[in-house]
């Protein structure tokens, strides 16, 4: 819950003509070809929350197959959850958000508009951090004369906003009956750690893994789907004894650093940033950073949270949540090594890192200023293979229909017949399709295939029996 004061004035204020630009264009790409939308767009859209179109749910999905796969399946020290969304009152006053997951806010007496105060100071040159109270920040905003940023407006003092969503169960709203839609997904790991110890007979150290929607009432959101008011956490909490929580610490930094990488993510457009201010959970705290087209920001937040939560749930909820080591009979409440990743984050960042121009095309036919291609990694690229027979022709259609319904009960595939094969190729380029099969009327004969390769631009010619094997060969 790490609220991050620490903004860079890049992101936050002014974003470079280059920047916008590819911001532009990927928000673009993502509505024209059906991966993210706004939602409600209808009517006039809901601020900050987006829907996934038919392609980008399956990107979505296999990004947190690749997550859920690199923790659950690979660890054999790590099991799975789905906790539900809403959960007691009491977690989140154990946690801390009730009192203090908050944003310091103004409000413009001019055009209403509302701001973070700490992002205004910080745009003004002043440092702010998350330690300081509304008094210090009210301080610092009359001190540095701070008017509102839209229309120079003058701003009313900062007031404490808390970021969770409320609702009520049952027939009667009253204080009793409020609940929180999770503002993070860990807790309900916290809060199921002994039973899962328990029935999974799991001995320290070992890790529970969780995806699953999380809900802040964002002030400071745009940037498209960087900050969003409903997004997906992928939590893995990784439960050890206090003497081995820095060593882990260590292990899991690089670890998920190496994650993206493997799935295609840029050396140059991924760093750690360490905090310096700490959360009030965490005994460290780093980021994975990413350069996205607003700028470097966070993408992953790595925690040392000591013992906080659980001693924490432990005091609210009376339940004994220590460990004891059945060797040495030691007993101890576990530390918790913590890696937070927004689903919705991972998206655009291989989204962005996969984006890419060629200027005047690549010279396969169709005539174009300037070419995308989505150099998206073939794990989780949407569509693996695109199936496109060169003519309209029956004979050819029947045999691309014939493949196309061998390669779909493995994977996700496309079967397209309009157009030059020039633009069927521009179409699957701009998606990240890795592979083009294309049926000619010599397929017909001699039961092949042509294969075109999206980011060598080879084409093979393989025997429509082998194609199986190939692909298999080539798309992990
Ligand atoms: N359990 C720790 C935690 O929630 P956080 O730094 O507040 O820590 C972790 O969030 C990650 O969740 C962030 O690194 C980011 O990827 C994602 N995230 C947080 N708030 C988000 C938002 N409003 N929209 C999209 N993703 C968000």
């Amino acid at each position: 819950m790490a609220r991050t004061y620490y903004v860079s004035l890049i992101t936050s204020v002014t974003m470079s003509k280059e920047h916008n630009n590819k911001m532009n264009k990927i928000v673009s790409l993502a509505k024209r070809r059906g991966f993210i939308f706004q939602s409600s767009e209808i009517y006039g859209g809901l601020g900050s929350v987006y829907d996934y179109g038919p392609l980008g749910i399956l990107l979505k999905n296999n990004i947190k197959q690749a997550w859920w796969k690199s923790m659950v399946q690979d660890n054999l020290d790590i099991v799975g959850l789905d906790a539900g969304i809403l959960m007691h009152q009491k977690v989140w006053e154990a946690s801390g958000h009730v009192a203090s997951f908050s944003d310091p806010l103004v409000d413009c007496k001019r055009c209403k508009l509302r701001h973070r105060a700490d992002k205004l100071l910080i745009a003004a040159g002043v440092e702010a951090d998350d330690k300081m109270t509304i008094d210090e920040i009210n301080d610092l905003l009359d001190k540095h004369n701070t008017v509102c940023p839209d229309c120079g407006g003058e701003l009313t003092s900062a007031r404490s906003f808390n970021l969770m969503l409320k609702t009520h169960l049952g027939p009667v709203e009253s204080d009793e009956s409020t609940v929180y839609l999770r503002p993070e997904t860990a807790q309900g790991i916290y809060v199921n750690f002994k039973n899962v110890q328990q029935s999974m007979r799991k001995k320290l150290p070992f890790g529970i893994a969780q995806v699953g929607k999380a809900f802040r009432n964002e002030i400071t959101t745009k940037q498209f789907i960087f900050r969003t008011r409903e997004f997906t956490q992928m939590e893995m909490q990784y439960f050890v004894h206090p003497k081995y929580a820095d060593k882990y610490y260590d292990i899991w930094k690089q670890k998920r650093m190496k994650w993206f990488l493997d799935y295609g993510i840029s050396e140059s457009n991924v760093r750690y940033h360490k905090h310096d201010k700490l959360a009030h959970y965490a005994k460290s705290a780093f980021d994975i950073e990413y350069n996205f087209p607003g700028g470097w920001d966070e993408l992953e937040g790595l925690h040392n949270r000591g013992d906080f939560d659980l001693s924490q749930h432990e005091k609210y909820s009376g339940e004994d949540l220590q460990y004891t080591d059945s060797g040495t009979k030691e007993k101890y409440t576990p530390y918790i090594i913590e890696t937070s990743v927004g689903l919705d984050r991972a998206v655009f960042a291989f989204l962005s890192d996969a984006y890419s121009t060629i200027e005047g095309g690549r010279g396969e036919g169709a005539k174009s200023d300037e070419e995308v291609v989505l150099r998206l990694h073939k794990t989780i690229a949407p569509i693996k293979v695109a199936i496109l027979p060169l003519s309209k022709k029956p004979e050819l259609q029947n045999l691309a229909h014939e493949i196309a319904d061998i390669l779909k009960r493995r994977w996700m595939i496309q079967y397209d017949e309009t157009g030059s094969i020039g633009k069927r190729y521009r179409r699957q380029d701009e998606i990240g399709t890795p592979y083009c099969v294309t049926v000619d009327f010599d397929s017909l004969e001699d039961k092949a295939v042509t294969i075109r390769d999206r980011d060598t631009m080879k084409q093979e010619r393989i025997a429509i029996d082998e194609l199986v094997h190939y692909l298999q060969d080539n798309i992990c």
